[in-house]
């Protein structure tokens, strides 16, 4: 039976300008100790919400697998949603030595005798909790075979655990992200991104996660930095979107970028401006190379540095006359 006994107005949950008829199901419970923290500052942004939410409601037999670059908010989405709908959420972070065990569980010696620990997934569809597991596409394919039966809706059996068989819960929910969209890394920016096995991916709904809107990363930027002038913000923004631009080749450049203003970047621009607006040289500047360009090739660098000059103009120096 379900737990999911309490309707939750879109309008007030995600603060979106949407009829309070519009309503999501969610519990009651808000003292679970697996519900996320939630974060106030977070923005939801319409297309995206639309889709996790009508998974949520009825996933009919699928799994969800948000792809995208690299800081452009597919971990941090789920989690937020599931932080206001108080829907417990076990996770996992895969890599290249996953095993399928990990996430069902393990023989571990406790106070000196043996004991079986269910991994995330087994509590998961136990109890009814969200799965989500982030960067999916590091793990090794063969393991993540495993979660075959599991996405088709059939019960988990816990060979280790004396055949274990544990029914999912109608709350249980996967969720998967990675950078890729499954069919392995062709832009090369990725280490260890493996390609997945195209019968796997078959049992996922994709759903791709840009960097938000210009719109929607102002008001990001609001809640991170509001005291950091409105228009130091906005040149932030159309910063990032022209670095974002020549990174994915939409725009020509003798410098082509390998690296990107991510929105998790962004937000660190902003807020690390404040705190060196006094800087003897530029704070902007200052907070900028710590943000990203410490991080990138020589060349890039200096491309970088000159999008922000040619953006800030005379606000360039704005740490050192404030
Ligand atoms: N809609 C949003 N509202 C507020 N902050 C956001 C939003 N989207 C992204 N961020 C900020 O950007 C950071 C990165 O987001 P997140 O970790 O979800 O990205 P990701 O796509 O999972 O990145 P990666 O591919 O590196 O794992 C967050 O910690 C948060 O600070
Ligand atoms: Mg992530």
């Amino acid at each position: 039976m379900t737990n999911r006994n309490i309707s939750f107005p879109y309008c007030t949950t995600f603060n979106l300008d949407i009829p309070p008829s519009f309503v999501m199901g969610g519990f009651a419970d808000s003292t679970n100790p697996h519900i996320p923290k939630r974060d106030d500052d977070y923005v939801f942004r319409r297309e995206t919400l639309r889709d996790i939410l009508s998974f949520l409601n009825l996933p009919d037999g699928d799994g969800l697998y948000f792809a995208g670059h690299y800081g452009a908010g597919k971990t941090t989405l789920p989690y937020q949603v599931a932080a206001r709908l108080n829907w417990p959420v076990q996770s996992y972070t895969a890599h290249s030595r996953m095993e399928f065990d990990d996430l069902v569980g393990t023989w571990k010696m406790v106070n000196g005798t043996m004991q079986f620990l269910h991994g995330p997934l087994a509590i998961a569809m136990r109890e009814g909790h969200l799965f989500i597991l982030n960067e999916i596409d590091r793990a090794d394919p063969g393991q993540l075979a495993g979660l075959h039966d599991v996405l088709e809706g059939h019960p988990l059996v816990i060979a280790t655990n004396g055949g274990e068989v544990i029914h999912a819960h109608e709350d249980f929910r996967f969720i998967a992200n990675g950078n890729s969209f499954g069919s392995g890394d062709s832009t090369g920016l990725y280490q260890g991104v493996n390609q997945l096995d195209i019968a796997f991916m078959d049992r996922f709904r994709v759903v791709e996660v840009d960097y938000p809107s210009e719109e929607i990363e102002l008001m990001i930027l609001e809640k991170k930095a509001p005291d950091l002038p409105l228009e130091l913000r906005e040149k932030m923004v159309r910063t990032a979107n022209k670095i974002r631009r020549l990174f994915i080749g939409k725009d020509e450049a003798p410098t082509p970028l390998t690296i990107t203003m991510s929105t998790r970047a962004l937000c660190r621009w902003a807020k690390l401006s404040l705190v060196y607006r006094n800087a003897p040289t530029s704070g902007l500047a200052y907070a900028l190379n710590q943000s990203l360009l410490a991080k990138a090739e020589p060349e890039q660098r200096i491309a970088i540095e000159q999008i922000a000059k040619d953006v800030f103009g005379a606000n360039w120096q704005w740490g050192q006359s404030s």
